[in-house]
């Protein structure tokens, strides 16, 4: 495995810079999340780095060496596409040890054999290996395809969304699962989605992008916590964070030019009160949680409560701001 690095990397398709100015360093082991919505550039990124396009300017080293001008097949990187796609004519078992079948890899066949079960094994398709690839669902392929980039130990792995077409509780699964392989085998790993959990659950350090920009880069509880600026802010969070205009509510000292507050659940504070500041609004009932949608005057918040909290639609309550986000006019943070 190796560090890559991305130094003042931009890229533009006619009118749309998909890339702007991207600088970035992924650590030898380290598991790298970029995070951001569709259009963001993400995909762009990877196809940078993996040699699908070339930057209008800037320069990418894999292991030390500047990759300009080396074609796909030797930079050493595996890539999961988003829009996985698998040999239809060949099986799972064939789909998986296609890789390491290359001539310039000179492996046994024992040695194949015995990677193409590990693996599958590690992305749960083992009990499929003799299907042909198109009797598969659509999760069935994707785990395929995760497993056909982990058969190798190249330079990086590079993955685009590839947990997005499986259902909640495999997504859930092979989260950690891809989490404990990553750092059973030291590798390093560039992963982009526009799932926060995703991030948060796997990333070393998190990078934000916005528009091809990369806006702030640092491990989850760095970007949870002390957000840049208001885009960072809201990309975190579940439920979203409150943007509340300064003075609303009581119970904060905001530095000089503050404008906007952010507040997540655990900067309010709730007690029950007549007539109170809040009124609540709609409870919604999560199971394990509930999330209260409360009203200020204008303005409704959404928060987090324990499900046990004696509090009914219509009540009046308090509602107090504990060390919350600040940020001024332009959408910076200020401390
Ligand atoms: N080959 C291309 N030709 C023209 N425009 C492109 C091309 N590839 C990407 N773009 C544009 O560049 C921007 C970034 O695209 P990219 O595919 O990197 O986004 P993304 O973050 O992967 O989005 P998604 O989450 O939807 O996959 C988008 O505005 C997209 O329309
Ligand atoms: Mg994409």
């Amino acid at each position: 495995m190796a560090e890559v690095t991305l130094a003042g990397i931009s890229k533009t398709f006619g009118q749309t810079e998909a890339v702007h100015n991207v600088s970035l360093t992924i650590r030898d082991g380290e598991f790298v999340v970029l995070l951001g919505p569709t259009g963001a550039g993400k995909t762009t990124t990877l196809r940078l780095i993996a040699g699908l396009e070339a930057p209008d300017s800037g320069r990418i080293t894999i292991a030390g060496r500047d990759v300009a001008g080396v074609a796909p097949a030797t930079r050493d990187v595996a890539f999961v596409f988003q829009q996985y796609s698998l040999y239809p004519h060949l099986t799972v078992y064939e789909n998986l040890a296609f890789p390491l079948r290359s001539p310039a890899r000179r492996l046994q066949d024992a040695e194949i054999d015995a990677r193409v079960r590990e693996v599958a094994k590690m992305v749960r398709i083992d009990h499929k290996l003799q299907n042909r690839s198109t009797r598969l669902s659509g999760g069935e392929m994707q785990r395929v395809a995760i497993g056909r980039a982990l058969v190798r130990k190249p330079a990086i792995y590079l993955m685009d969304e590839p947990l997005s077409s499986l259902d909640a509780k495999l997504r859930a699964e092979l989260r950690l699962e891809l989490k404990r392989i990553q750092s059973e085998l030291g590798a390093t790993l560039l992963y982009v989605t526009h799932d926060q959990v995703e991030a948060m659950t796997m990333a070393d350090r998190i990078g934000i992008l916005a528009e091809g920009k990369l806006v702030q880069i640092g491990t989850p509880r760095e970007i949870y916590s002390n957000p840049a600026n208001l885009h960072v802010a809201a990309r975190l969070g579940q439920p979203h964070i409150n943007l509340l205009p300064q003075g609303l509510l009581p119970g904060c000292s905001a530095p000089a030019g503050t404008k906007t507050i952010g507040a997540r659940t655990e900067h309010l504070e709730i007690s029950a009160s007549t007539p109170g500041n809040a009124e609540i609004d709609w409870i919604e009932h999560l199971g394990d949680q509930n999330h209260l949608h409360i009203r200020v005057g204008e303005h409704k918040l959404v928060t987090l409560a324990d499900p046990y909290l004696a509090i009914q639609r219509g009540d009046r309550i308090n509602l107090k701001l504990r060390n919350p986000l600040y940020f001024d006019a332009g959408g910076q943070r200020l401390t």
